[in-house]
């Protein structure tokens, strides 16, 4: 995946990008990242169509051969199945905004997508943009250590994770689930598939209204006293 982000202070990437785990998918090279030299932001408070059309195009082509997401608080909220289907590009385009916002011909002629991360204001797309190479990148092949990671997370078919545990067995007094201890694999799955449900049940139930769920899965939540209805 090459990610071609387009910023102003192109300087606040380099630290994340060094530290966490995307470093080494950068060295084994199964990521990329280019700092685009920054466009002319101009005196103005909103961003310049020519420079910012000049320096996308001259990086991508014209038009554009890969999705140029622009970061911003009005578009979409980014989810983890944006993730999931942004990282299926070999290549991206991500535009930082700063100032109050852009030209609108930005918006309607030059990029695919607009992309926040939530609803609240930023000082600019920097971090926005760091956040979408980070969700992206852990749905590659290779980037996390265990290849089903990312297959596992929390959002990604609409149920939070299961808890974890790990040793000792009692901190505290406070002890880990004696299935976990049990090497039943087929009880232990069953058990986080139970966690998993009751979690997005009472953290996010608009989240299981969208879960793919059995028809075992609805028993034990309807045995719970939890929906969701029927259709
Ligand atoms: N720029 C400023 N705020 C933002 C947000 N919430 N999401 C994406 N880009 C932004």
């Amino acid at each position: 995946m090459k990610y071609d982000v387009f910023s102003l202070i192109p300087q606040v990437f380099s630290g994340y990008l060094g530290c966490s785990i995307l470093n080494k998918a950068i060295e084994n090279g199964l990521i990329s990242v280019t700092d685009e030299p920054p466009y002319g932001g101009g005196g103005g408070m909103v961003m310049k169509p020519d420079p910012v059309f000049a320096a996308v195009e001259s990086v991508v082509g014209t038009p554009p051969e890969c999705p140029v997401i622009l970061l911003t608080p009005q578009g979409r909220i980014f989810t983890q199945q944006d993730a999931q289907k942004f990282a299926e590009y070999p290549r991206l385009a991500l535009i930082c905004g700063r100032y109050e916002g852009f030209d609108e011909r930005i918006r309607e002629h030059l990029v695919t997508d607009e992309i926040s991360i939530g609803d609240y204001v930023l000082t600019g797309g920097e971090l926005p943009a760091l956040i979408l190479i980070d969700a992206i990148s852990r749905n590659l092949n290779g980037v996390l250590g265990d290849p089903d990671g990312a297959f596992d997370d929390s959002h990604a078919s609409y149920l939070l994770e299961y808890p974890h545990y790990t040793r000792p067995p009692v901190f505290r007094g406070w002890e880990v689930p004696e299935v976990l201890l049990s090497g039943n694999h087929a009880k232990i799955n069953e058990w986080r598939r139970q966690q998993s449900l009751l979690r997005t049940a009472w953290r996010r139930p608009d989240l299981l209204q969208k879960a793919e769920l059995s028809p075992k899965d609805i028993r034990f939540l309807r045995d719970q006293g939890i929906g969701p209805e029927p259709d």
